[in-house]
């Protein structure tokens, strides 16, 4: 997958944009996160109209669940080829995702037992429904969330953050009046949660 890493400290910050984005976007993101972490930034290998995604969908909101099954399977073997080439400890990986991004950030956690470390979610929906997640015992999540998100409604977020928690994880949610924008006090309030952790 198209990325840029660059070595820093033991946690490593897995980069993943939104609609449209590119592996570019949340740079100074992780700059106010952890100007110290490695930084590990993805680009999503689909394409909807020239907007790079991480995943194929059939309409807004509805996700092409056999294209995401597959891209999130890609990701989680991308982790494991980029943690040997750049020699970074697999357990370590800590995502941060805005939108499309944080709903593969989240479907990585729906398919795979320790996949992360830990998550930030902005602004993330439901990636599958009807599905028995992994033990979440050990990975905490900020959620990131708009109470008039027009797509990802706050019920959405709620029932969202009742699946991690009944699979064993810490959530936190922060919620917002910005609809699906990504605010500053967001991005402050995932900052302390992230230095707690
Ligand atoms: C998605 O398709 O992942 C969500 O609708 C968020 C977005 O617009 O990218």
């Amino acid at each position: 997958m198209k990325h840029i890493f660059n070595k820093g400290s033991e946690r490593v910050l897995l980069l993943l944009h939104g609609t449209g984005g590119t592996e570019q976007d949340l740079l100074p993101l992780a700059e106010m996160l952890d100007p110290d972490a490695s930084v590990l930034s993805v680009r999503g290998n689909v394409t909807e109209n020239g907007m790079p995604r991480f995943f194929r969908r059939l309409s807004e909101g509805v996700f092409d669940e056999e294209d995401l099954i597959f891209r999130t399977k890609e990701l989680h073997d991308f982790l494991a080829e980029a943690a040997e080439k750049y020699q970074f400890n697999r357990e370590n990986v800590i995502a941060v995702g805005y939108s499309n991004g944080a709903n593969i950030a989240g479907s990585l956690l729906f398919h795979y037992e320790k996949a992360l470390k830990a998550a930030i979610l902005y602004h993330p929906m439901v990636p599958r429904r009807g599905m028995e997640l992994p033990d979440l015992s050990t990975t905490p999540v900020f959620i990131g969330a708009g109470k008039n998100d027009p797509i990802c409604p706050a019920s959405e977020t709620e029932e969202l953050s009742n699946l991690l928690e009944a699979a064993g994880s810490k959530v936190e949610i922060h919620w917002e009046y910005q609809g699906h924008q990504l605010t500053h006090t967001e991005v402050q309030a995932s900052k302390k949660w992230y230095d707690l952790i």
